[in-house]
């Protein structure tokens, strides 16, 4: 018996959008499972930013399936907590600790609690990100997004470097975006901190994300030079653009943007797919410095591959984070316990909460 599909009828449209949706699959690339398919990590450790919502959480789900021992540095510990055992079940596997990246002093709380409890760490993976905020300086008077997306993060690996693994891998979650900073042949030849860390009257947040994101490549460069002829890798990963997560909920334009993207965009697990698969692909092994998108290396932009700027913005970060960890260690000795006000707490119930922070 055959079947007539005749030209215009509801089968052959469905049929259509069917093949469409499989070419944009296939566009989008391989999920987190798939790249993680053949991959056991038992009796490794993986410290993820960031990993209770988005990107992140997916990650978080995805290696503690492979037997991987996550810790998950997150802002709000007690809804990370809720939407970890309702993603990923309630795991051995996972352990929480509270980090504010806008905050130098709670950085290092977290780094000496880190550094108490484990003996080593496999696999970091740098994603925690902020995008579409108002221009606010942080309590170490930094521009918000530059010091969440790159410095603090700089400093918690820095903190932590004495018990990466001889072999350990490094990811920071990149983004395309970094292709639209411009600097002049004068910024880079001396960087300033007012170039990275946007004053209010320069400032538009795609612009901060923007330089965040390149930070993030340079200091790439600068761990692949340092940890030269060790084993340990260092990569950049772009998960895809417009991925409806949380990143979005700070300006109800880009809210609006990527919801409208959302049927053309990566899902939340393919977009996971780049930076896991740097964090554990054997196709890896040997390789370093190297920037990732749709599971390929890829070149950065032109500015983000200058070597020289690399060593400089490592200069300008090293003198910025010097003079706060000074002032940040006098204030703790007054203040002994960083504190954060739950506001989920009372506010959200937990099928609400995990929703939102599975996008
Ligand atoms: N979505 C995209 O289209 C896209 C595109 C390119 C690159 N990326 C990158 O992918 C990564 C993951 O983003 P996502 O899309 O999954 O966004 P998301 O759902 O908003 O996740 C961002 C994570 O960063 C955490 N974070 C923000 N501020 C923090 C702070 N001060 N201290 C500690 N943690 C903080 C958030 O914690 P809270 O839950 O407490 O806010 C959240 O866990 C980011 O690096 C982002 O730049 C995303």
């Amino acid at each position: 018996m055959t079947t007539v599909v005749k030209k215009g009828s509801l089968i052959e449209n469905c049929l259509a959008v069917l093949g469409r949706s499989i070419d944009l699959i296939g566009i989008h690339g391989p999920t987190v499972d798939e790249v993680t398919k053949d991959i056991d990590l038992t009796d490794k450790t993986c410290l993820i930013t960031g990993a209770n919502s988005g990107i992140g959480l997916e990650m978080t789900k995805c290696l503690s399936s492979r037997n991987c021992n996550v810790l998950m540095a997150c802002r709000n510990p007690y809804a990370a907590n809720i939407v970890a055992k309702n993603v990923c079940g309630s795991s051995e596997r996972l352990k929480l600790y509270e980090i504010n990246l806008a905050s130098l002093r709670s950085v290092k709380k977290c780094s000496n609690e880190i550094l108490k409890d484990q003996p080593k760490i496999d696999i970091v993976i740098l994603n925690a990100a902020v995008f579409g905020l108002p221009w606010t300086l942080t309590e170490d008077s930094l521009e918000t997004t530059f010091q969440v997306n790159y410095l603090s993060q700089y400093v918690l690996l820095m903190n932590i470097e004495k018990i990466l693994a001889p072999n350990a891998r490094v990811v920071l979650v990149s983004s395309e975006s970094h292709r639209h900073v411009s600097w002049d042949f004068n910024h880079q030849l001396s960087p300033t901190q007012a170039m990275v860390s946007l004053p209010k009257h320069e400032y538009t947040s795609i612009r901060a994300y923007n330089i965040s994101k390149l930070c993030g490549i340079h200091f790439m460069h600068y761990l692949s030079y340092r940890w030269l002829n060790s084993g340990k890798s260092v990569f950049c990963a772009h998960p895809g653009s417009f991925v409806k997560t949380r990143l979005c909920r700070n300006w109800w334009p880009y809210e609006l943007l990527y919801t409208t993207m959302k049927p053309f965009s990566k899902s939340i697990s393919q977009a996971a797919s780049t930076p896991i698969y740097c964090a554990t692909s054997p196709d890896l092994d040997g390789l370093s410095d190297a920037y990732y998108k749709d599971c390929k290396r890829c070149e950065e932009s032109d500015l983000a591959q200058d070597l020289h700027l690399s060593f400089r913005i490592y200069d300008l970060t090293k003198a910025i984070v010097r003079n706060r960890i000074a002032a940040s260690e006098d204030v703790s000795r007054v203040k002994e316990s960083v504190t954060f006000p739950d506001q989920t707490k009372h506010s959200i119930d937990e099928n609400t909460l995990v929703a939102n922070y599975t996008g």
